[in-house]
């Protein structure tokens, strides 16, 4: 079985009709994107980098092609499905920070959990956590107006990281920052991405930030054409003995486990019981054991991937 990708595009396009003309602004895009990678899409201004975050993010459908998210086609999602996809699989950073102006950072943070059935004291545990791990504690009663442009991004990449998702996308986070504050943007956001192993989709146009990414994908008119970097193998190794550490699990599993996409401990976490259980080697039971023991671990690592 091949190593399945986190995000996935499949001739994926979105065209505009404008007047007589016909924009392309996606035209036939195939990219797979694997779980813990950090990933610059790139390219000119109108290259379609925006477009494709709105489809990856199903904020908007494609003229054709498909998105499939861990094996799942976007389209297929009912309305209730898209909407849980969005709030708790994906974060998003925009080059706006979008922040509720008379909420403090930590109400800002913990806003996204309000719909997640969580108590209120857990929400602000973990909102008060991701805080921490990001280093701005300290202006967890400032409201938005209170803060400089850097510190408000911050506070909305805290509120992307909350609901511990899959996949968290920024597209031109740096925008309206100076280039020390943007330095240290994305320094986080790399982080972040290497602590939690958490798939980072970043795009820009700014060819300075390349040396951060796994992998660039440059974009020119709608189209792929180029990706450089390597898909991380190397890692391959040591992320196998992360998953056999846990109770039950042996190398013949672990192996199984990794190549049906599940590859880190975080994966394990936010997988579903029924979809572990399908792996060859992992009874229900050990599916069940196995997703609550990596919760406990993510938990005790981040303190605040608990779904
Ligand atoms: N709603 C729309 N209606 C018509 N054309 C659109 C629409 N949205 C995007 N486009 C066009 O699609 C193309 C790709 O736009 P997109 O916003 O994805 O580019 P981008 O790479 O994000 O650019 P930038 O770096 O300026 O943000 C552009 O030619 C744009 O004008
Ligand atoms: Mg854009």
């Amino acid at each position: 079985m091949a190593r399945k990708p986190v995000i996935k595009a499949v001739n994926l396009s979105k065209h505009y009709q404008m007047g007589t003309m016909l924009v392309k602004a996606l035209d036939k895009v195939n990219l797979e994107i694997y779980s813990g990678e950090f990933i610059i899409i790139f390219g000119q201004s109108g290259c379609g980098k925006s477009t494709l975050m709105s489809l990856f993010a199903g904020l908007d459908k494609p003229t054709s092609g498909e998105v499939f998210v861990r094996g799942e086609n976007l389209a297929e999602l009912n309305t209730l499905q898209l909407s849980k996809y969005r709030r708790t699989k994906i974060g998003m950073v925009f080059q706006q920070y979008n922040l509720v102006p008379n909420m403090t950072s930590l109400e800002n943070v913990y806003l996204p959990l309000a719909f997640e059935g969580i108590s209120r004291r857990r929400r602000i545990k973990r909102a008060r956590n991701v805080l921490e791990l990001i280093g701005i504690a300290d202006i967890e009663r400032h409201t938005s107006s209170e803060l400089s442009g850097g510190q408000q991004q911050r506070v909305s990449i805290a509120r992307a990281w909350v609901t511990s998702p899959w996949i968290v996308f920024a597209d031109e986070p740096t925008g309206n920052l100076d280039s020390k504050s943007a330095d240290e943007v994305l320094r986080l956001l790399k982080q972040l991405n290497q602590k939690s192993k958490r798939t980072v989709i970043l795009i820009s146009h700014n060819p300075e930030y390349l040396p951060y990414a796994d992998r660039v994908v440059y974009l020119k008119d709608g189209k792929v054409i180029r990706i450089s970097g390597k898909i991380k193998g190397a890692t391959k190794r040591r992320k196998r003995s992360e998953l056999e550490s846990l109770q039950g699990v042996g190398k013949t599993a672990a192996q199984n486990l990794q190549k049906a996409g599940f590859e880190n401990m975080l994966d394990i976490a936010s997988a579903k019981e029924e979809d572990l259980a399908q792996v060859n080697g992992v009874s229900k039971k050990l599916a069940k054991l196995i997703r609550k023991e990596a919760q406990e671990i993510i938990v005790a690592r981040e303190g605040f991937g608990e779904k």
